[in-house]
């Protein structure tokens, strides 16, 4: 299972040596969350904090998860900051077949991403389309949230349909992830987990990332 340090869960004063905390625990990618406090009544990092974090850090992969209304209005700058991956939100839009050509035609991997209350059905013209799909495990806004165990079976859906289709897209979960929530997503057929608070809170990051197998 591939595992994606939220860095919302960071320490925002040290974000620097939060991201080298992770790059020498082994991680290769982070998960940026961008929030428009009207999607979400919160607010979150912008297009520069990931110019600044793909300057600094080359290497690293660099997801971004759009949790904003009008996401039409800002998948640019996120790829000219350098976003390896845009994720968003299938309630954000209706034009979601178009901003899924506008990403990749950039050589950027594309995500949808479905709240709690959005069934897999919705999103199902799209799984052909995209290289990942973002089950959201708490309602999108917070990090520290405790894991909603209900969306378990949309993931299991999803792995169905994966393995039905023989597609290749990945399954992400994201909120609420620890070392107990994490087995149920990986056995519904998770393959990559977002983990913000349960890696950064505290300073055994290396230990927490290696109970996350
Ligand atoms: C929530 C964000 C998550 C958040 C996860 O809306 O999308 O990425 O940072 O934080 P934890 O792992 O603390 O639930
Ligand atoms: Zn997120």
């Amino acid at each position: 299972m591939k595992i994606m340090p939220s860095i919302l869960g960071a320490n925002s004063l040290e974000l620097a040596k939060e991201v080298t905390r992770a790059k020498e625990a082994g991680i290769s990618g982070l998960h940026i969350d961008v929030m428009d406090g009207h999607f979400v009544p919160n607010l979150g990092f912008t297009a520069q904090n990931v110019k600044d974090i793909k300057q600094n850090f080359p290497e690293m992969e660099a997801e971004v998860h759009l949790m904003v209304a009008n996401p039409e209005q800002m998948i640019g700058d996120f790829i000219d900051a350098g976003a390896d991956t845009i994720e968003f939100h299938i309630e954000s839009t209706t034009n979601a077949y178009h901003l899924i050509q506008q990403i990749k035609k950039s050589s950027v991997k594309a995500g949808i991403v479905i709240s709690p209350s959005t069934p897999v059905s919705v999103i199902m013209p799209l799984l052909e389309l995209v290289d990942q799909v973002l089950v959201m495990t708490v309602n999108p806004g917070f990090g520290g949230q405790s894991f909603i165990k209900e969306m378990i079976p949309k993931v299991a859906e999803l792995a169905g349909i994966k393995n039905s289709q023989n597609a290749s897209f990945e399954i992400e979960v994201d909120g609420g992830i620890n070392d107990n929530t994490f087995t149920f997503a990986k056995e519904a057929g998770a393959t990559v987990a977002v983990a913000g608070s349960y890696l950064f809170n505290g300073n055994n990051f290396h230990e927490r990332l290696s109970r996350l197998i």
